[in-house]
Parts: structure tokens; sequence; C-alpha cells
């Protein structure tokens, strides 16, 4: 059985003004009818042989959590003290479950196009991850993005019914533009989706093998923690001083059990309103609608206009984006989407 482990943390700012901190980005529905959390819930449905999901999340979030969760059976939700990154999330999830159980970690930030592609790819990424291997979603790198992890595709690996993947000969975090822009062009880097297949004692033992006192921590913030019907409380005093890494710094980089496999699933971690345009359905003219407001549109190109009730029109606009949200109204060109997150509005929510 895989178990999908969601991760549910962070706040978005360069969304803004549709995500805001007590709304933030996985909770909305940015592409089609379900938040990008329900979506992220909905690839790995009981019916699909999943096992039920356990969430990961802070008391921020919580109540978001509960109410897009539902009623799922068996789900767990593991809530957070407070935020200590992706290592110490992960390992409260490993400790809460079987030691040969595999973990799918699955983040709520991102949204993916095809569903079945997803699905293969977490086959191939759980048979893997049986046999010992830590293993990354890896993603077609088109750009020289600074804000990923790259994946060096190594030796082919065979595994039961044969689909297999490859060996990760490096897997480097965050590179520098100088250096994500050599990775691309020696065309063998793919993107880390972020989503990862790992076994529980794998994975505990990498992490006590690299960060002993992320996972020592976490053990203990578990062992002392509280059950409450179907949320558990890890520790807060014990937990509040494991150190704060993410999982790509403080396993990825180091193991070497990593693996990967290509997952060619139309996905975007829509970090910011071009991306989120890009995934959604274009007009002729390239431009795209979302929200509940009538739009109008004359002689424009490449426009995104995202309202929740007020009207819009416009008329010859090129490469623009326009967002309403309550009392706030966000203008930007395609060029300016980088800089969202550091307006005045963005960052005193
Ligand atoms: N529960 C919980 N607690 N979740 C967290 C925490 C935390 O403390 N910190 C982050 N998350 C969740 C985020 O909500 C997101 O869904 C996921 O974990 C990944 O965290 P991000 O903070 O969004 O990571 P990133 O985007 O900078 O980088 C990661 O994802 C990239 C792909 O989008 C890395 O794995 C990169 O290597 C990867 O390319
Ligand atoms: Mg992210």
């Amino acid at each position: 059985m895989i178990v999908p482990v969601i991760l549910c943390g962070g706040s978005g700012t360069r969304l803004w003004p549709r995500s805001r901190a007590a709304m933030p980005k996985p909770f909305l529905p940015l592409v089609g009818d379900k938040t990008l959390f329900e979506a992220a819930l909905a690839r790995c449905p009981a019916s699909g042989g999943f096992a039920p999901p356990v969430v990961v999340t802070g008391h921020k979030h919580l109540a978001h959590v509960e109410a897009q969760l539902g009623d799922v059976e068996g789900a767990q939700v593991i809530v957070e003290p407070s935020a200590r990154n992706t290592a110490a999330a992960i390992a409260l999830a490993a400790c809460r479950l079987p030691e040969d159980a595999v973990m799918l970690v699955c983040p709520s930030d991102h949204h993916i196009g095809n569903a079945d592609a997803f699905t293969a790819a977490a086959c191939s990424a759980a048979e893997l991850a049986a046999d010992g291997w830590l293993v990354s979603f890896g993603i077609e790198a088109t750009a020289p993005e600074t804000g990923f992890g790259y994946l060096k595709r190594g030796e082919s690996i065979a595994v039961g019914s044969g689909a297999g993947g490859f060996r990760t000969a490096q897997f480097v975090e965050k590179p520098d533009l100088d250096r994500a822009k050599a990775f691309l062009a020696e065309g063998i880097y793919a993107w880390n989706g972020g989503i990862f297949a790992f076994r529980v004692k794998d994975f505990l033992e990498e992490l006590g093998a690299h960060r002993p006192e992320v996972a020592a921590g976490v053990a203990e913030a578990v062992a002392r923690g509280q059950e409450d019907g179907r949320r558990f409380h890890p520790d807060a005093e014990v937990f509040g001083r494991v150190p704060s890494v993410s999982v790509d710094y403080a396993v990825m980089e180091n193991t070497d059990r990593a693996a990967m496999v290509p997952a060619d699933m139309e996905w975007s971690d829509i970090g910011n309103w071009q991306a989120l345009h890009d995934a959604l359905e274009r007009d002729g003219n390239g431009n795209s609608v979302r929200g509940a407001g009538e739009v109008e549109m004359v002689d424009c190109r490449n426009v995104l206009v995202d309202s929740d009730g007020p009207r819009v029109s416009l008329i010859g606009l090129e490469d623009v984006i326009v967002v309403v949200d309550g009392n706030d109204i966000m203008i930007t060109t395609v060029a300016g989407v980088q800089k969202v997150g550091n307006l005045f509005g963005a960052k005193n929510q």
C-alpha cells in the first residue's frame, strides 16, 4: 500500500491578492473546481489502491485542512506546533507509520494536468522505494529556474514490473543562475518536482545518518505527542527545538540511494501569476479568465483577468495581468510577476 503524505505549510505572497496569509495558495481553486490541496488528495484515492492520507500541517491552516479534507475514512492529520520545514514534517509522518510502509510525499502547492501520468509515475516510484531507493519525480527542465532542485540522471534501474527509473547521480537544491544554465545546457538534468516516494525505514535511516538531530528530535516529539481523534499533536517544546531544514538539503543532496522517475504530467508549481496564466485555458488571443466577475476584452493579447466580482473591461492591452480581490486591485505586466510578493499589500496582509 502507498500512503499519501500531504504537506500543507508555507504562505503564498507571489499570488497576492488571491493568495493571502489567511487563505494561502493550497486552499484556493486556482485551476478548475478543486483547490490544490483537494486535487492532491484526489490524485491518491482509496479506489486507486492508496492507503488513507496523512496530512501534515500547522495550526494556522488546520481549519482549512479539516474543511477540505472532509470525512475521508482513516485519514490522519498531524498538527505541527511550529513550522520546522519539510525534513521534520516528513519525519513526523514517518514516525507515525509502520516501518515498511511506502510514503508518497505530495506537496499541496502544485498543479498537475495529467493525473494518469502522475499515477503511473507514482507506481514506478513506489516500486523503487520498496526496493530501498529514495525517489524523486523528475520534471523536464525547460528554463534555468533557480527555485527548484535539479536531478542528474544516472544509469537506469529496473524493478519488478519493469518500468523502473534512474539513479540520481547528483541532486542539487536551488543552484544559482550560472549553475542552473549549465545544467540546462547539459541536457541530463531534470527539475525535482517536490514529490517523493520513500519507505519509512529508509527515510528515517538516511535522515538519521545525515541530520541525526532532526531524526532524534522528531522521534522524541512524536513519542511525547498526544492523540486527539484523527489529529495528532507532537510535543511542542521538543518539536520547537528541531532544526529547520528542507528534505532536499537534509536528505536528498546527501543520500547514496537517490533515484528518480521521469514524470511528464503537465506539472506546474504555479509559483507566480504567469505560471497560473500558463496553466489556464487560453482563447485564440492567448487571454485567460478566472473568477466570478464578468470580463470584456477588446483587442487584448496574452492578458489574464481574475476578478472575484467586479466587472473588468479592457481595451488594447498586451502581456498584462489584472487581479481583483475584495478591496484590492493588482495590475502588472507579465514581466513584473516576480515582484508581486514585494508589494506593500502582499507583505502587509
Ligand atoms: N507541513 C509542512 N510544514 N509543510 C511544509 C513546510 C512545513 O514546515 N514547509 C514547506 N511545506 C510544504 C509546502 O507547503 C509545499 O507544499 C511543500 O512543502 C514544499 O515546500 P516549499 O517551501 O514550497 O519548497 P520549494 O518550492 O521552495 O522547493 C521544493 O519544491 C520544488 C518544486 O516545487 C523542493 O523540493 C525543490 O527541490 C523542488 O524543485
Ligand atoms: Mg513550492
